[in-house]
């Protein structure tokens, strides 16, 4: 009982360091997109190697020379991860011929579930050229810590087993050509928005 409180307290810690640490890179920049990695306490992203949606292994040399939005979550979730996912849908969709400098990645955070077949027919319910990534225990573990994302299976009450929901950061990081950080648009940020930034970025 004491060793689980333990956990729960510790995760909370770790959820809320997080959030401060993105917090603080809010304040620095007046839209809800976060400042540069270079000005960042810490660095956000970072090598890869994962499972796509086809079954290929993929690293995050495979995505160079393009914009990335990648998104942390697993394809059951009830209600963040498709709202979040269709909003990403959307920019690209307002984005127009720019999109073309944009690749989506859908990251699961609940492998147990999300085969790769899964994956294939989830990501299709979305943009056509969102990518969606799945990997061993392991290899999502240290992605997720990487790019600073929390998550935690919630086993529900009464449920059985693989009935559970994941808890998980929710943000919405874009990465540049070059792979390296760029900020993070917070969960609620409208397509609009994120669709002005990135034609911004891309016309520089
Ligand atoms: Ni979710």
């Amino acid at each position: 009982m004491k060793a689980r409180l333990l956990r729960i307290a510790a995760a909370s810690v770790l959820a809320l360091a997080v959030s401060a640490g993105i917090a603080w890179w809010q304040v620095n920049n007046a839209s809800t997109m976060v400042a540069n990695a270079t000005k960042s306490a810490v660095p956000i992203g970072g090598p890869f190697t994962m499972t796509d949606q086809t079954g290929k292994t993929v690293t995050d040399a495979d995505y160079r020379g393009k914009y990335l939005l990648v998104y942390f979550g697993y394809t059951y979730c009830p209600d963040v991860c498709p709202t979040e996912l269709g909003v990403m849908t959307q920019a690209l969709d307002l984005l127009g011929r720019q999109s073309v400098n944009v690749q989506p990645v859908f990251v699961s955070v609940d492998p147990e579930r999300d085969t790769v077949a899964h994956l294939k027919d989830y990501v299709a319910l979305f943009h056509p050229t969102l990518v969606g990534l799945t990997g061993t225990a392991d290899q999502v573990r240290d992605m997720a810590r990487a790019y600073r994302v929390y998550y935690a299976k919630a086993p529900q009450k009464d449920a059985k087993p693989d009935e559970y929901l994941m808890d998980h950061s929710s943000f919405i990081y874009l990465m540049g050509p070059n792979g390296n950080f760029v900020g993070a648009y917070q969960a609620g940020t409208t397509a609009d928005r994120i669709a002005q930034d990135l034609g911004t970025r891309i016309a520089d």
